[in-house]
């Protein structure tokens, strides 16, 4: 199957950026959020990043106007049809949302379309009955998304060999590198980077060194961009705790307990970046 358009349901941070990479290698783009606010935000924000790639020199100034008019913006489902060969989503991790979102897709889109969550922790399997189960699948971006290479592809319990293949081949085409996953919970990036975040923070809880210290040995001995208690901050802490949430209830192994500070940082308001603090203020 050949896809050519694809249906990116939540503008937020995800759905833009998955938004900007679809349109930069052609494909037609149908962006669509309830938010009228965060609709627009969207497009400002895909065109900053596509902006910055022009004067990267990664891109062209004629493929930032292309990646553009590939991208069309909606309010509501009502304006796609069965013509839609992909409908991936990226709304709130919220599986009541998800799965009603993904049945009305699955009403407009019938019988020929892929449907695909970008969902960073639930499960794949239970998503799936909303839709078409051999034809749903998990493909995880990493965020920033047009920046980071990775891909999972997630197979659900029913996802069939001809849905992989089709998935495969669009994340190879848009210069990502997809990685085989099966549905267990955290998939395979979230089920050790959480621990790790988790980890920092417990250092930090028991005062076994300062967070600019904790980043500092991370990214100075292990390479790594940024800090975990950065890169918490710039995921968001709710998102943290939430995956790794699932991950304790999923496997009920006490290795997975959120970090008490965690928690209350989380109830505190203090949500990273996104609230202008976190471990750092922004
Ligand atoms: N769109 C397009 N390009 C972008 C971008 C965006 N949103 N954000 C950054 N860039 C580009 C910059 O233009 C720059 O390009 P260059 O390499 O050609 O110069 C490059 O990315 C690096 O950006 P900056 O120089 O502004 O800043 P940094 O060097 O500090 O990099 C970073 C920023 C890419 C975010 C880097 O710090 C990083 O890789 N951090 C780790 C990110 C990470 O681990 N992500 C995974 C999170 S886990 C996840 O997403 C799973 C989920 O389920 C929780």
């Amino acid at each position: 199957m050949q896809i050519k358009n694809i249906a990116v349901a939540g503008a937020g941070t995800m759905g833009n950026g998955i938004a900007h990479v679809f349109a930069l290698f052609g494909y037609k783009v149908f962006l669509i959020d309830q938010n009228e606010t965060i609709l627009k935000n969207a497009v400002k924000v895909i065109e900053q990043n596509l902006d910055r790639q022009v004067k990267k020199e990664t891109i062209t100034a004629v493929m930032k106007e292309s990646a553009l008019a590939n991208i069309s913006v909606y309010l509501n489902l009502k304006h796609i049809n069965s013509e839609i060969d992909l409908f991936l989503e990226a709304v709130s991790e919220n599986k009541q949302t998800k799965t009603a979102l993904l049945q009305q897709a699955k009403e407009i889109i019938g019988e020929k379309g892929i449907f695909a969550s970008n969902t960073s922790s639930i499960s794949i399997t239970e998503l799936s009955t909303a839709s078409f189960p051999e034809r749903f699948i998990g493909m995880h971006f990493m965020n920033p998304a047009p920046v980071m290479r990775l891909v999972e592809l997630i197979r659900g319990y029913s996802t069939s060999d001809s849905t992989y293949e089709t998935i495969k081949e669009l994340a190879l085409s848009i210069q990502k590198e997809p990685v085989e996953v099966y549905d267990y919970p955290g998939f395979i990036a979230n089920r050790i980077l959480m621990p790790m975040i988790n980890e920092a923070i417990f250092a930090l809880f028991e005062g076994v060194a300062k967070k600019e210290e904790i980043d500092t040995v991370m990214k100075l001995g292990m390479n790594h961009p940024m800090g975990p208690l950065a890169l918490a901050d710039y995921i968001g802490l709710d998102i943290c705790l939430s995956i790794i949430e699932v991950m304790y209830n999923g496997f009920k192994d006490p290795k997975y307990r959120p970090c008490p500070l965690l928690v209350k940082m989380v109830n505190a308001g203090k949500l990273g970046r996104k609230s202008g603090e976190g471990f750092y203020k922004y």
